[in-house]
C-alpha cells in the first residue's frame, strides 16, 4: 500500500501536532471544544433545529445520492456483531439461517462490510444477505466486488484488519474474497415499491440506511412501513439516516424499541463527516443531546421488535 492511504491521515494528523508542542495541543483542544461543543453544539443548537425544520418542509430531495464506503460505522457493527446476532439467533432452532435483507445497498460496500464483520464474530454462523439498491448499474458494479483503491480506502476507520480480512488484491484494485461474495445476492429494488414484501421474505435483520432522508415525507413514511412488514416477529431493523421526528412517530407506532447499546456513539460517529452548520442539508441531523427523554428512540441506529406469536 502506497504512503498515503486512508488508513495514515489521522496518524499523520496526530505526529504534525505532537511536533509543534503541549501548549499547542493544550490550546487547540480548547479552541475546538469551545467551537464545536459551546458554540455550535449548544448556543447554536436551537436556531439549527428551527432552520432544519424549515429546510425540511421545503427542500427538493434527490434518489440519486449513491456515497457510500466500506466500514463506515464501525461501532454500529460491533452492535449487529454483539447485541443484535445474540437478539436474532437466541431462540431461533438450530441450523436455521440468519437471513438479512438490506436496501439501499449502492455499490455493496455496506453488505459486504457487514458480512466481513458477521463472518468474522461468528465463523460458524449461517447467515446471507439478500441486498438491493433502486440503480441497475449499482447493483452490477456490487455483484462484480471489484473496487479501486479509492473506492475502498476513502474512508478514515478503515483498517489493516478490515482489508485484510474481506479482500483480495488484484493489481492496484481489490477484489472482495470469493468466501464473502457466497454470502451475499444482490438485486434492483425500490422501497417504495408497494409489492415489496411479495418480492422479499421477511427477514431477521432489515437494514435500509441513509436512504430514507433522501425521499420526501409520504414516500419516507411508505418506505417504513414497507420495511416493518419485512420483519419477522422476532427481528431488528438497522435504520441510520432518516428524519429524527419522522423516526420517532413511526418506531412507536410499530413498538420497535431502540437498542442503547452505545446509541450516543453510533450517532456521533454518523455525523463525523458533517459540517458545523448540519442545519443547511436537508441529510444533516443533530448532534445528541442528553437533555431529550426520547434521546435512545430518536437518536438510535438500532431497533429491535419481539411480538409474541399471536401479533
Ligand atoms: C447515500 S446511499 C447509502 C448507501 C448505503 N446504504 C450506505 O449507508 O452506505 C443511498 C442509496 O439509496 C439508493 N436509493 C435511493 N432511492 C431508493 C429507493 N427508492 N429504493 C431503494 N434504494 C434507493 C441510492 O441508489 C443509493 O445507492
Amino acid at each position: 500500500m502506497g504512503s498515503q492511504s486512508a488508513v495514515d491521515y489521522p496518524d499523520y494528523e496526530a505526529r504534525t501536532d505532537l511536533a509543534r508542542g503541549p501548549v499547542y495541543r493544550l490550546l487547540r483542544s480548547i479552541y475546538r471544544f469551545l467551537k464545536h461543543r459551546v458554540l455550535f453544539g449548544t448556543l447554536l443548537y436551537p436556531y439549527g433545529m428551527l432552520r432544519h425544520q424549515a429546510l425540511l418542509r421545503s427542500a427538493d430531495r434527490s434518489q440519486h445520492h449513491t456515497y457510500t464506503a466500506f466500514y463506515r460505522s464501525p461501532i454500529q457493527l460491533q452492535a449487529l456483531t454483539g447485541p443484535l446476532t445474540a437478539f436474532c439467533t437466541d431462540r431461533s432452532p438450530p441450523g436455521r439461517r440468519l437471513e438479512i435483507l438490506q436496501f439501499a445497498c449502492s455499490n455493496g460496500a455496506e453488505a459486504y462490510t457487514m458480512a466481513a464483520a458477521l463472518m468474522q464474530a461468528h465463523p460458524a454462523l449461517d447467515f446471507h444477505i439478500e441486498a438491493s439498491d433502486l440503480h441497475q448499474d449499482l447493483v452490477h458494479k456490487a455483484i462484480a466486488a471489484r473496487y479501486s483503491r479509492d473506492e475502498v480506502l476513502h474512508h478514515e476507520h478503515i483498517t489493516e484488519e478490515f482489508l485484510a480480512g474481506t479482500f483480495d488484491r488484484d493489481g492496484d484494485g481489490f477484489v472482495v474474497k470469493p468466501g464473502l461474495r457466497a454470502r451475499v445476492s444482490f438485486s434492483q429494488a425500490s422501497l417504495i415499491d408497494p409489492a415489496l414484501d411479495q418480492r422479499f421474505r421477511a427477514a431477521d435483520i432489515v437494514v435500509a440506511q441513509n436512504v430514507l432522508f433522501h425521499l420526501d415525507r409520504a414516500a419516507a413514511q411508505a418506505a417504513f412501513e414497507n420495511l416493518v412488514r419485512l420483519l419477522r416477529p422476532r427481528a431488528a431493523l438497522l435504520i441510520e439516516g432518516m428524519d429524527l421526528d419522522l423516526k420517532v412517530m413511526l418506531t412507536r407506532r410499530h413498538q420497535l424499541v431502540p437498542l442503547r447499546y452505545r446509541c450516543r456513539e453510533i450517532h456521533e460517529q454518523s455525523r463525523s463527516h458533517m459540517p458545523l452548520a448540519w442545519w443547511r442539508y436537508y441529510y444533516g441531523a443533530e448532534p445528541y443531546s442528553i437533555l431529550r427523554r426520547d434521546r435512545f428512540r430518536r437518536y438510535g441506529t438500532v431497533f429491535t421488535r419481539a411480538l409474541s406469536v399471536q401479533d
